[in-house]
């Protein structure tokens, strides 16, 4: 079947055509994504009501682009972003999709946008190639990590899913992008964070692990990761720091830092994961999931287990990770009457 996939519901302005034949194999015919994140950089962080603004600008230029045709011939059914998310955000493009269902007579599929994070890992980057289905076997453990979310799942089959774990507090892309604030560089952190990170020594400050001490626990805290960094720039202000005091430590050495401690804690709670559930594969996506470091360390600590990233170009929020988890439910008869359809903030996967 062929998808069209809608995502408004933060910074990136969405829209996709995938075609499938069964859960696991989809070409990509295409794929478009207008990100926001120069704008909200002003701010230093996302601003619900310009999100919104930005979304209806460009939610039809896009659907143009992508050469949709305008009687929606072609399209066996249309899979938004319902949450969660920003609301103001999430309802452009859930009005869209309801207008359009409406207007064609075409299924409508409601996706939670972490759903379509975990389609994001059965994308491949060539969809052209022969070689575009992924290996990827259930049970899954699935470690998903973006700006909003952090969240240990078992994927049982498509679908299916148990909570194993999330944070109490802050998502991990959350503490990357405050710390970047605290540290005065720009909006999204997490990337900035990485690249510093290269050039920094990630055993020169012991930055605190938190919620280690429960073996069983597959929770995460982020927050208390945060205010130690926070803490220890009071006592090291940056001034001193981009001077490079002779045994100090710099930016790059902080992102370094910071970064270890981050990831070894989400190493940790997934090897405790996989101790739990003796899963066939790993998979880790999000937006946080283009880390580099995270990437080599996954693959380091859990070989020969199999782990599975989303292509660095789906790692963030795009409409054709919507449209895979569309396409799942699709093949469910999962549909939602578009006159019925609110955006969920709060929309929970299990
Ligand atoms: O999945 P996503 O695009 O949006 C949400 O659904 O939240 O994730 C965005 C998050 C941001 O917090 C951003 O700083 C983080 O992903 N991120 C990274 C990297 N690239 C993006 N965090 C760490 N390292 C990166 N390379
Ligand atoms: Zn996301």
């Amino acid at each position: 079947m062929r998808i069209l996939g809608i995502e408004t519901s933060c910074d990136e302005t969405s829209v996709a055509i995938i075609r499938n034949y069964d859960n696991r194999s989809f070409v990509i015919e295409k794929s478009l994504i207008a990100s926001q994140a120069a704008k909200h950089a002003e701010y230093g962080g996302v601003v619900p009501e310009v999100a919104a603004r930005c979304h209806v600008d460009v939610v039809f230029p896009l659907l143009e682009a992508a050469g949709v045709p305008r009687d929606g011939s072609g399209v066996d059914a249309i899979a938004v972003t319902a949450g969660p998310g920003l609301v103001p955000a999430l309802r452009i493009g859930v009005e869209v999709a309801k207008t359009l269902s409406w207007i064609w007579k075409k299924p409508l599929v409601a996706v939670n946008h972490m759903e379509g994070h975990i389609g994001s890992a059965f994308l491949h980057s060539s969809p052209q190639g022969e070689d575009y289905r992924r290996g990827i076997e259930f049970p899954a453990v699935c470690l998903l990590v973006s700006g909003g979310h952090t969240e240990l799942l078992l994927m049982k089959n498509f679908c299916e899913y148990e909570l194993l774990g999330r944070t109490r507090d802050d998502a991990a892309g959350e503490a990357f992008d405050k710390v970047a604030k605290l540290l005065g560089l720009s909006y999204p952190g997490g990337p900035e964070i990485s690249k510093q990170a290269l050039q920094g020594k990630r055993d020169l400050i012991n930055f605190p692990r938190p919620m280690m001490t429960d073996p069983k626990d597959l929770d995460f805290s982020f927050s208390g990761l945060k205010t130690a960094v926070a803490v220890y720039l009071h006592n090291q202000p940056l001034p001193a720091l981009e001077e490079g005091a002779e045994g100090g430590s710099s930016v790059a050495d902080i992102c370094a830092s910071f970064e270890q401690a981050a990831i070894d804690v989400l190493v940790e709670k997934t090897r405790r994961a996989v101790e739990q559930n003796n899963p066939k594969s790993i998979i880790v996506s999000g937006g946080v999931s283009a880390n580099s470091f995270l990437r080599e360390e996954m693959k380091n600590n859990f070989a020969p287990l199999p782990v599975f990233f989303p292509p660095l170009e789906f790692t963030g929020d795009n409409a054709a990770m919507i449209a895979v988890a569309g396409a799942w439910r699709a093949s469910r008869k999962d549909f939602t009457d578009p006159l019925k359809l609110e955006a969920d903030p709060n929309m929970r996967l299990v």
